[in-house]
Formats: C-alpha cells, sequence, structure tokens
C-alpha cells in the first residue's frame, strides 16, 4: 500500500511505535517503548547520553533492524522484511537531519539538496545527475526559504556550520516528508546558530505540516519549541506529556545519574519518582 500523507484510515496519527525492543549484547538500547505522534505534533526526546535516543530514530526509519515491537507510518507497517522497493518509499516520507550534517562536502549547495530528490527517481537518472527542472525549481525554492540562495553554487566544505544544517534542513525538506526526524541537529552549533536553526526547523515543519521528532540535549531548547516532550532513561520511556508540563523534578528524574540534575532535585527536596514516571 503507498504511503500517503491523507491516508484516512490513519487519521492524524503519522507515527505509531509500540513494544519496540533493540538490543545489543547485553544492552538494552530500547527496552520495549510506545508512543504515538500527531499530525502537527513537534516533540522532543531528551534524555542522558545512552538512554537509547539514536537508537529508537534509527529502528524508526530502519537503519537499525528492531529486536522487537511494531512501528508504521501514516498507517503503514514499516515491517523488518519490507522489500527494498518499500524501504526506499517509506524512506522519503521520512525526512532526516543529522548532528553531523552528512552532506557532500565537495558538491554544491544546490546538489546536496537534490539528493533529496534521490528516492523520488529511477537509479540511472539519478546517478547521472539527470533532474527534472521542476525538481531543480523546487529545490531553489527550498534553498530559499532556508536563507541560502546566494550559497547556492558554493561548495558544502566552505560553509559554516549553521549553514551546512540549513543545506541538512533543506535536503530534508525537498523529500517532502509526512515526518522529520532530527538527531541531536545543534549540537554541534553554538548557541546563537543554534537557536535560529531549531526556529528553522520548527518554522518549516510548520509551515509545511510536517510531524516533528527530535533528541535534543537541552531541556531548555525541548521546552521552547516542542509541543511535547518524551523523557527516555535507560531505554525507556519515563516521561510523556506536553512541554510545558515538564518540571525541574521531572527533568531530574529523566537524568537520573546526572550528578547536577541531583543536585538540583535534591536542592528543591521534592524528587517524587512515581510521580513523574508517567508512562
Ligand atoms: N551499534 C551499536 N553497537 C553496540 N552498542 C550500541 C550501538 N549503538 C548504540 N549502542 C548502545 O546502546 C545504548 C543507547 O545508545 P544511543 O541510542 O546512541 O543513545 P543516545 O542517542 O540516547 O545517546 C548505549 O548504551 C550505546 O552504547
Ligand atoms: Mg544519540
Amino acid at each position: 500500500m503507498p504511503l500517503d500523507n491523507n491516508n484516512t484510515d490513519a487519521g492524524n496519527n503519522i507515527l505509531s511505535v509500540s513494544g519496540l525492543k533493540k538490543h545489543y549484547g547485553a544492552v538494552k538500547a530500547v527496552d520495549g517503548v510506545g508512543f504515538s505522534i500527531q499530525a502537527g505534533e513537534i516533540v522532543t526526546i531528551i534524555g542522558r547520553s545512552g538512554a537509547g535516543k539514536s537508537t529508537l530514530m534509527r529502528c524508526i526509519n530502519r537503519l537499525v533492524q528492531r529486536d522487537e515491537g511494531s512501528i508504521s507510518l501514516c498507517g503503514t507497517e514499516i515491517a523488518n522484511d519490507m522489500s527494498h522497493r518499500q524501504l526506499c518509499e517509506m524512506r522519503t516520507k521520512i525526512g532526516f537531519i543529522f548532528q553531523h550534517f552528512n552532506l557532500v562536502y565537495r558538491l554544491s549547495v544546490f546538489q546536496n539538496v537534490m539528493h533529496g530528490r534521490l528516492g523520488y527517481m529511477p537509479t540511472l537518472k539519478g546517478i547521472l545527475g539527470r533532474y527534472a527542472e521542476e525538481d531543480k525549481e523546487k529545490a531553489y525554492d527550498i534553498i530559499k526559504s532556508v536563507g541560502l540562495e546566494e550559497q547556492l553554487y558554493k561548495r558544502a566544505s566552505d560553509l559554516s556550520g549553521g549553514q551546512k544544517q540549513r543545506v541538512g534542513i533543506a535536503r530534508a525538506l525537498i523529500q517532502e516528508p509526512v515526518l522529520l526526524m532530527c538527531d541531536e541537529p545543534i549540537a554541534s552549533l553554538d548557541p546563537v546558530t543554534s537557536r535560529t536553526i531549531m526556529e528553522l526547523i520548527v518554522s518549516q515543519a510548520r509551515e509545511r505540516g510536517i510531524a516533528c521528532l527530535i533528541n535534543l540535549h537541552q531541556v531548555d531548547f525541548a521546552r521552547e519549541y516542542s509541543t511535547r516532550i518524551i523523557g527516555m532513561r535507560q531505554g525507556k520511556i519515563v516521561f510523556d506529556g506536553p512541554s510545558d508540563t515538564l518540571t525541574d523534578s521531572a527533568v531530574a528524574f529523566i537524568y537520573e545519574g546526572d550528578s547536577q540534575h541531583f543536585s538540583e532535585a535534591d536542592s528543591a527536596g521534592s524528587l517524587q519518582k512515581e510521580e513523574y514516571a508517567f508512562v
């Protein structure tokens, strides 16, 4: 069944994950995770390093094979045994933004962004770089909307960190995804650039009606830019709620073991674990 942005069977459900497990040897990287994302939601996942945030994302777009559980996108199951063609089709519907940008640095901004269209093209045309005029126009419009029209023919290697991430965003947007997954999109950027990049991701997602799932380290950014926050600890979801319900004590619980957050909670004297283990 083709993936459809307006799949009526799925209603507004963009992504559904249930009972998801992935282990590496003795490490339970993702340990029984379940949640859904509705159209229009901007969801951030917070948690310590090693909590399982990246593994969760990699399971969703099948960069990593899960051990157990089910994942569906717009009502279509992302099966472990789906064909290569189905997998490619599914991946065009999920835009991915990386911490380290993952650009081809010897190529121009324009060429990097056009790579986002490859999933829609026959392989040979893609290899030869024979893009349709319509796709080129689309690329130009998107490059303009992320503020890089002046850099169109610049080599990716000559861009600043913020500009590189703008290319990453444009490359994801040109896929016309239903879901945008961003794994630590601002972790390699300075604080001022981080803010402009978060604003760009969220505003573009809203404007284009794309749901977002964002792994973030910075709790303050998560609170500010998302509609909902999921807290992960040791492979499990330990908090799932609207951003404004994430109290400092809940943060301390999610980051348990992190001395900075522990002392914050201790001084408040209000750490009630059960209270915040919503899930
Ligand atoms: N490819 C891998 N091989 C072995 N262990 C891994 C691999 N990927 C992740 N892990 C382990 O799984 C756990 C979760 O990692 P990860 O998903 O990267 O966490 P996060 O993104 O929250 O920092 C960690 O203990 C990590 O060491
Ligand atoms: Mg990670």
